[in-house]
């Protein structure tokens, strides 16, 4: 496989300094039940991919769905994709003391800016794009698609919720519990739902939907919800060879 390593000097927006990076899987470990039953529904969606499929994870951070997938298909290599730079480092570390460095590749970058390779069986990103800012998002979800074989397999899971719904002031509540088993303060919790609407972009469940749609996945179907997670898998539109688009 080819290894591409980052450019030196290349700019790096990082959402994840070094430490908070090392500290990114001990914080999430409060969360474990829920991101393993993310981790095992994907595992049980994805299950009629190749024996051999190659799959994309874009955003990969410290690799959890790697290393929950490897597990699952022993078989699948994996190309992780990440700007923060910070991560990765933490990402590589951990894969290679778990044996698994020979079946992963890392891309110090974004979607866009990864050459083009064979497609592959698979591209996913797990609680990434609520960091992508509304006007930049189907250009993700292209992205993406773009680096999918015609039928292949796209996986979003996002922070999502119509922050402006009747609905939220309760899902708040619920989602205040969830960050303090993740260590919040008083204070951190008290600018939650600023943070929400000014740092991060929530998009309600029915705009990712159309723009997974609108990036050439005509089928999402959202097969997970824990509070505000949610998490959507479908297919790439197959077009015929030669047609614009196609693969
Ligand atoms: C919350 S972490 C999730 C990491 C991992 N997928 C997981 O589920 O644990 C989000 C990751 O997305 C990366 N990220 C932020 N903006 C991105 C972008 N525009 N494209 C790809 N990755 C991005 C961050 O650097 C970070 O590693």
């Amino acid at each position: 496989m080819n290894r591409h390593e980052s450019a030196p000097g290349r700019m790096e927006t990082d959402f994840f300094n070094k430490e908070m990076a090392e500290r990114y899987d001990e914080r999430n470990s409060k969360l474990s039940r829920i991101s393993e039953c993310l981790h095992f529904l994907t595992g049980l969606v994805l299950k009629d991919l190749p024996p051999r499929a190659r799959v994309l994870c874009v955003g990969v951070g410290t690799g959890a769905e790697i290393f929950s997938l490897a597990q699952v298909f022993p078989e699948w290599t994996f190309v992780g994709l990440d700007p923060s730079l910070n991560m990765l480092n933490v990402c590589r570390e951990r894969i290679k003391a778990a044996g698994l460095g020979n079946r992963c590749d890392f891309v110090h970058g974004y979607v866009h800016e990864l050459p083009r390779q064979e497609p592959f069986d698979a591209v996913l990103s797990v609680l990434v794009a609520h960091f992508i800012r509304r006007e930049d998002r189907l250009g993700f979800f292209q992205g993406m698609a773009a680096h999918l074989k015609n039928g292949g397999a796209l996986v979003n899971a996002e922070i999502s919720f119509d922050l402006d719904s009747p609905e939220f002031p309760s899902m708040l509540k619920g989602w205040e519990q969830v960050q303090a088993l993740m260590g919040a303060t008083p204070e951190s919790l008290a600018g939650l739902p600023k943070q929400m609407r000014e740092t991060l972009t929530i998009l309600p469940p029915p705009e990712t939907e159309s723009l997974l749609r609108q990036a050439g996945i005509p089928a999402p179907l959202r097969y997970f919800q824990a509070m505000m997670v949610s998490a959507w898998h479908g297919r790439k539109r197959d077009e015929k060879p030669g047609r614009p688009g196609a693969r």
